[in-house]
């Protein structure tokens, strides 16, 4: 079920121009269509429909898989990819602009697929697998999950018992979290912010909120472009993480009222609230870059508004009480997603390479496998970075065997 399958043509011209960037993921897709591991394995995949996704897809399937794939945020579907996934055989449950009955009814339809393994981005797929009742669970032997806000769910789940399979967490992959969250989601929330207003970034005042990997690649970004940035935090050490690399950071009561800018990357709710929202400048711009869109207060700023009304695609002004005029982005969503076409296929390159070599790794290992929440396997993460080396031409030094027995030693050596 996509939007319209007549822009398949288009789709494939877009996963084309993705392709050509992800060599690392060409370079296992042309093991896998020799070798054949994942062959005749029912995978179902909850991520976001996007070209580099569709790439991931056809190798999972060069591999020998049969996938099933819904869209991991109701806003977030390239509909051309979709068109061009579903008329590859893909079968396809997913459109740009589903209500959230429409978004949960794909996520069922993709389960009933009786998938054997699951890839997941932010674990709506997984709870709903856990939460269903037809069954499907007994099938399944292991998952993937792509994101920060998707791994704190399931580790969640894992503590109080709750978890029955065991799902690989590709976000904590070296090669994902380095590069996919920071330079990544840097680059493409700046991306969306600018496709959305075409705003100047120049001497204007961002304020990012949260410096994990995502707000430290969003402030630095936004450095680059030459704003002011200010971070906020309720982390000490990354407070002080952000002070040392140059940033000021205050609270944002604080920050609220000198921001034209302003960026969610926590992970948390209600980051940005009433008493925030009151004191911002006339003509300040909030956007989102968490998984979820609830760092802004939707509600809030609903109720401080006097009206509300959409100046373009992606972006609505909001009146306050107070006389002032609020910009939203993407209405709270992930705006880099929503606005631009979400990270670049570079960076993707890797963390989807990673889910490709987890998905082997959990048919290989599926007997020793527990209910439990396991990182990417180092030889993978490794092998990745050794990859991607290759692929952009890039040559490393190798030990001798005297620093390797060095490394090994208790001896100085003085
Ligand atoms: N998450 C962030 N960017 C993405 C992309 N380009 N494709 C799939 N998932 C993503």
């Amino acid at each position: 079920m996509v939007r319209d399958i007549n822009l398949a043509d288009k789709g494939v011209l877009q996963i084309e121009w993705a392709s050509r960037r992800m060599p690392v993921l060409a370079r296992i897709r042309e093991e896998f269509s020799r070798r054949k591991p994942l062959k005749g394995l029912r995978i179902s995949a909850c991520l976001h429909v996007t070209k580099e996704t569709a790439v991931l897809v056809r190798t999972l399937m060069a591999g020998g898989a049969e996938v099933s794939l819904a869209s991991s945020n109701p806003m977030s579907c390239q509909d051309d990819v979709a068109a061009a996934l579903a008329a590859e055989g893909v079968n396809v449950y997913a459109w740009r602009g589903q209500t959230k009955e429409e978004y949960y009814k794909c996520i069922e339809t993709v389960l009933s697929h009786k998938p054997r393994v699951v890839l997941d981005d932010g674990a709506d797929l997984i709870v709903t697998l856990h939460q269903e009742t037809g069954g499907f669970l007994t099938d399944v032997f292991g998952g993937c999950e792509e994101t920060t806000t998707g791994v704190l769910r399931l580790k969640a789940m894992e503590k109080t018992g709750s978890l029955k399979i065991p799902v690989i967490a590709v976000n904590n992959a070296q090669t994902k979290w380095d590069f996919d969250n920071v330079y990544g989601t840097g680059q493409s929330t700046l991306d969306g912010v600018l496709r959305a207003t075409n705003m100047l970034l120049a001497g204007r005042t961002v304020v990012v909120a949260g410096y994990g990997h995502c707000g430290r690649g969003i402030a630095n970004r936004a450095k680059g472009m030459g704003s002011q940035v200010i971070v906020t935090e309720v982390d000490p050490i990354r407070a002080l993480r952000a002070v040392m690399d140059g940033f000021k950071v205050m609270p944002m009561v604080e920050a609220a009222k000198i921001g034209d800018l302003f960026i969610t990357a926590t992970g948390n709710v209600d980051v940005v609230r009433a008493e925030h929202m009151i004191l911002m400048k006339d003509g300040a711009v909030m956007c989102n870059a968490g998984h979820f869109n609830v760092e802004i207060s939707l509600e809030d700023l609903e109720k401080l508004s006097i009206s509300k009304r959409r100046i373009r695609d992606n972006l609505d002004e909001y009146t306050l009480v107070n006389g002032r005029r609020l910009y939203l982005l993407a209405e709270g969503r992930l705006v880099n997603l929503v606005a631009a076409e979400g990270h670049p296929s570079e960076v993707m390159d890797m963390s989807f390479a990673n889910q490709a070599l987890s998905v082997r790794y959990l048919v290989e290992k599926a007997s020793m496998l527990e209910p439990h929440i396991y990182d990417v396997p180092l030889e993978v993460d490794r092998r990745v970075a050794e990859l991607k080396l290759e692929t952009i031409d890039v040559q490393i030094d190798n030990l001798t065997e005297k620093q390797r027995k060095y490394l090994e030693s208790y001896e100085t050596g003085t």
